[in-house]
This record gives C-alpha cells, structure tokens and sequence, in this order.
C-alpha cells in the first residue's frame, strides 16, 4: 500500500544499490520536482549529490535565495549556485520575440549548466544525473511505469556526447500530489512543496516587450504583492497559477496625487485548471483584486493600472507569450 515512508525507504534502498559509491549530479530548477528528487537522492547517498542552480536572474522575487538558503538549509546539500543573470541579460538584449525568448534562455542555460557539469565532473567524476521526471511525463513520452528508475546515458538534451550521464529518475512512478507528499516528508519548505507551476523561462515571457533589468525589477515587485496578497487571502491552493504580466512597451495616462502619471499596465492572469492543457480565468473575490490593484498601483511606481484577464483556454494561453 501507498504510504510515504514505504516510497522513501523504497527509492532510497534503489538509489543507494544503483548508485553505490559513484557521484551524481541534479540541476535545481526552482521547481518543486527537482527539489524533491534531490531530496531524496541526498537522503540516500548523502554529499555523494551535488546540485547545480543556474540563477538566470528572471525569477520572481526571493526565489533564489529560497533555493539557496533556505532549502540547503533544509536538506543540507551541497549546492553549486551559479549567479548568470548578466549573461541571460545580454543574450535576450533587443529581444522581443517570444520564441526568440525561449530559445534563447534554453540555450543559455545548456551552456551555463554544461561548463558547472565539467567543472563539477573534473573534480569528482559523476556517473548519474538526477532528473524530476513524473509518471505522467514517462506516460507522455511512452515510456510505461516500469519499476526501474534508472535509464542508462540516455542522450541528456543539449550536453555533448563526452558530457553524458546515466539518469536517475526517483519520481518516475509517482503523481504530482504524491511528490508533494514526499517533499513534506522530507522536511522540505511548504512554500516550496506547494509552489505553483513557473515556466522555464522565468519573466521573461511574462514582459511583452524587451527584457531588461529595470522592467525585470518592476514586474517582481508587482508580481510579490499579487503573490502575496493571494497568499493572504489563503487562496493559494484554489488557483493553478497566477502570473502576473508586464506591458513594458504600452503606457496610458493616469493621475496621481496633483500629478499626470504616464506608466505601464500590468495584467492579472489568475487561472485554475486540472493539467495546464485547459484552464479558466479564475473568479478571485473583488475585495482580494481590490486590494492588490491598490496596492500595486500605490507601491510599484512605474505602474499606474492593474488589469484583470477574463479569457479561458482556449481561445488564451495561459502565459502571454
Ligand atoms: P500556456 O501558456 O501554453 O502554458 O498555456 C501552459 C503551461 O506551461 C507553462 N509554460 C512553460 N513551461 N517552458 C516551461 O517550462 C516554457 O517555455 C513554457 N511556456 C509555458 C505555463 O506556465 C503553464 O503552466
């Protein structure tokens, strides 16, 4: 039967008979799947795991120094955190295009993530990687729910063939709620146990326009009061994801104390849904978008109006780009 002690005395009995006294590798991703794999994997074969954060600088705000001190803090892991945000800020320079975007920090990120790996592997050489893959990520790719957990140097996407590791994939077997369970077993923060989706990407796709420090720094800070206030509200669990998007390149006239402001809008893009494949706007209370509308418009000054995305998917994504 199903019980969360049965699943980590079951994993970590594997993990340490396929690992043995070999090293292992696992990139954080901010998210909660890798962050319990590795969990996991560290509770099996303790400082034989080292993990690498590549800080793109195009998280929200406190999302890294979570990873970096509070879940080390948690877990105890040794963790190579890679500060790149200057690099991922002049590779999207002039950048409008969405795809473009993407393209851009995925490949980045490859090369960031990849020299960490040779220098990690130059001083203690690595044989595994860790990788958060769930069930219904293996039923996707047509894998079937085999007992097996490690897949043997399958071609890890985008690291050269002289860079290849065998994976190790402890949550293969198990549903989102289950991991949840498991990062809670295993001590981790609910703040990040119960993190909503966040694309790879990171802000990014969530400024219409160019990416730049400055606008980087407006959407965070209106970004923290809309997460905060939902937060407040105790509303967190209702809602699948609630980005928050900059139209860095609009502006409309607003007025403000004596004065004319000329300022950005910001969109609210509350969902729910089951898989992110449909979702629906999601119906906040009038007093909670009241008070983050306030709020932002009051606290973030580049700011002057707070809009709220009625549209489902389809016919909308959820991310504005
Ligand atoms: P859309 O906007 O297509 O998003 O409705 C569906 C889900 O996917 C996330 N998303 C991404 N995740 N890289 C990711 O890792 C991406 O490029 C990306 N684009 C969208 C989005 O946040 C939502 O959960």
């Amino acid at each position: 039967d199903w019980t969360t002690s049965n699943v980590v005395d079951e994993q970590v009995a594997l993990i340490r008979e396929q690992v043995g006294d070999k090293q292992v590798l696992c990139a954080l991703s901010g998210g909660v799947d890798s962050a319990v794999a590795a969990a996991l994997v560290h509770k099996a074969i303790g400082d034989q795991l080292t993990c690498v954060y590549v800080d793109h600088g195009l998280q929200r705000a406190g999302e890294s120094e979570q990873i970096e001190k509070d879940f080390v803090a948690a877990i105890g892991i040794r963790l190579e955190a890679i500060d790149a945000e200057d690099q991922f800020l002049t590779a999207l320079a002039g950048v409008t295009d969405p795809e473009q975007k993407r393209k851009i920090v995925g490949r980045e990120f490859i090369r960031t993530f990849e020299a960490t790996a040779r220098k990690v592997d130059a001083e203690r050489h690595i044989e595994f990687l860790v990788q958060g893959t769930l069930y219904p990520d293996v039923v996707e790719s047509g894998g079937g729910a085999g007992a097996a957990n490690i897949k043997s140097h399958h071609n890890v996407g985008g690291l050269p063939d002289d860079l290849q590791f065998s994976l190790i994939e402890p949550l293969r077997t198990l549903f989102k709620d289950e991991v949840r369970e498991l990062g809670l077993a295993l001590g981790l923060p609910e703040t990040m146990v119960y993190r909503h989706p966040f694309p790879g990407p990171g802000l990014s796709i969530r400024i219409i326009g160019e990416v730049t420090r400055e606008r980087l720094d407006i959407l965070r800070a209106a970004d923290l009061i809309a997460r905060n206030e939902l937060t407040a509200a105790g509303l967190d669990r209702d809602i699948w994801q609630f980005p928050v998007v900059l139209l860095a390149d609009v502006r409309s006239v607003g007025v403000q104390g004596d004065g004319r402001t000329y300022g950005h809008p910001v969109v609210l893009r509350p969902v729910t849904s089951e898989d992110a494949m449909t979702a629906d706007w999601a119906r906040l209370p009038y007093d909670v978008i009241e008070r983050i509308s306030t709020r932002i418009t009051n606290e973030v000054d580049e700011v002057n109006r707070v809009t709220l995305d009625v549209t489902s998917k389809p016919p909308g994504t959820i991310e504005w780009e």
